[in-house]
């Protein structure tokens, strides 16, 4: 593949437009688009309102999809008919940016040198700014090309009315092939394109043992604790130090990675020191390099992501509690159905604590990705071209639901192109974004484009 595009132009493209892009990821940014929260839906459609304004400003024509949730934002660069067409997934909606590790206000955007704090800075609003810069130099240049940008505002909700809405549109969601620009890398010196995803099965566990809260004095010892019956539950389910599975069967669909994905593990650049750098763990669960990837990377879990009730105040209040909640998920590895796993987490519970009530929560198979074929060369080819290396072969430990919904229904394949690091910290306080980055992103994106736009010729 030999293209127009240099390395030398692009750079000074984004150079030329830094301010332009920081304004704009700035002004993004301080959309608090939280998907899951119900009090911020005028802010999610607020945010595709502006998303829809930005593509039009870059040159291409939108249409807002309603659904029964939050808006789908779709953006169109046209050639005309003939042309290839291919499609950029991005999501705009974020995760909720509670807490008190925040050094600076979650939705105000700061620049501090060339890294962007702010909630959605890294996911996904700051690739999806850099790819939409990436998007408007090959569009001014005349890259014989269809471009679509597919803007979803729910992905961090599991992308509840993303399939319907594509499928109730499919003629005009059809495409030649989609990037999704939603993953990380594994060091700041490794480019990754990701081969697969973890899926996710989501529950509720809700225990309720009594009306009120109770003097433990009094009640005390006769009272059933539905806090402490949670906690043997979970336990039951999982052993908290190990992380290993009890449920039988959790674990039997789950394939031993191949010969070549082990090589590729071993070529990722992984190492356990700079994952605890960038998580900020002193200490984990192993400490094998190989070990450690396979945990994050190609292996199911069992997560406790919080248990509510009772007190959790200053000092002792001696109640018992009537009612307790646990949030869990799985992580799901391909060929696990999320179906059988609901019904094994279920029956299981029901087996060792029949009053606790069981409610399943998102659900998404895990993602089985391609790497090879000419579109991925294409992005080898262009991520090699921005940033110096060829990116090497790994699984994503996260999950995407539109994903599989975009392979099933515009019976397409899906790619990945992400742009983040793990020292942005996807999800967590001080998320971040960094210009090189971004500025490596928009020239990635360009130089896909074109490689694309050759093949097509
Ligand atoms: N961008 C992530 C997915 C991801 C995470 C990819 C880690 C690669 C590595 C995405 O925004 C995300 O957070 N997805 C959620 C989906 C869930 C809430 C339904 C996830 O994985 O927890
Ligand atoms: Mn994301
Ligand atoms: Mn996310």
């Amino acid at each position: 593949m030999n293209n127009g595009f240099s390395r030398q132009d692009l750079k000074q493209f984004a150079e030329a437009n830094r301010a332009e892009f920081e304004r704009v990821l700035s002004e993004i940014v301080e959309i608090p688009t939280v998907s899951v929260e119900p009090d911020r839906k005028s802010d999610v459609r607020r945010g595709a309102e502006y998303a829809a304004r930005l593509i039009q400003s870059t040159g291409g024509q939108v249409e807002v999809y309603e659904t029964k949730g939050h808006p789908i934002v779709y953006g169109r660069f046209d050639r005309g008919e003939g042309y290839p067409t291919i499609t950029l997934y991005n999501h705009l909606d974020v995760q909720p940016a509670e807490g008190d590790d925040w050094k600076t206000p979650p939705f105000r955007f700061t620049r501090r040198e060339d890294r962007y704090f702010g909630r959605g800075t890294t996911d996904d609003k700051g690739p999806a700014i850099s790819a939409l810069f990436g998007v408007r130099y090959a569009w001014e240049r005349g890259i014989p090309i269809n471009i679509r940008l597919l803007w979803e505002l729910e992905e961090e909700i599991g992308s509840p009315h993303f399939e319907d809405t594509i499928r109730a549109n499919a003629r005009t969601f059809a495409t030649d092939s989609v990037v999704v620009s939603d993953t990380v890398w594994v060091s700041r010196s490794r480019p990754a394109q990701p081969a697969g995803l973890r899926g996710l099965q989501g529950f509720r566990f809700e225990l309720q043992t009594g009306q009120t809260d109770q003097h433990s004095g009094t009640a005390g010892g006769a009272a059933r604790n539905p806090v402490a019956e949670l906690c043997q539950l979970i336990s039951e389910c999982m052993d908290g130090k190990t992380g290993r599975v009890k449920i039988p069967g959790f674990y039997a669909d789950v394939i031993p990675p191949s010969k070549k994905e082990l090589e590729d593990l071993k070529k990722s650049g992984f190492t356990v020191q700079g994952f605890k750098k960038d998580h900020l763990y002193k200490k984990l669960r192993v400490e094998d390099p190989m070990e450690v990837m396979k945990r994050i990377w190609m292996m199911p879990t069992f997560e406790v992501h919080g248990i509510a009730g009772g007190y959790h105040g200053p000092g002792v209040k001696t109640v018992i509690p009537p009612k307790a909640t646990a949030i869990v998920s799985c992580r799901l590895v391909p060929k696990m159905n999320p179906r059988k796993i609901v019904k094994l987490v279920t029956d299981f519970v029901k087996a060792k604590n029949p009053d606790v009530k069981v409610y399943a929560e998102h659900a998404l198979a895990a993602y089985e990705g391609r790497t090879s074929g000419p579109y991925a060369d294409a992005i080898k080819e262009a991520m090699k071209f921005a940033f110096g290396k060829e990116p090497v072969f790994v699984r994503e430990g996260g999950s995407i639901g539109a994903v599989l919904s975009m392979e099933k229904v515009l019976k397409t394949p899906v790619f990945f192109l992400g742009l983040s690091l793990p020292e942005h910290g996807y999800h967590a306080p001080n998320e971040n974004y960094d210009w090189s980055q971004a500025e490596g992103g928009m020239a990635a994106f360009a130089r896909y484009l074109q490689n694309v736009a050759e093949l097509g010729r």
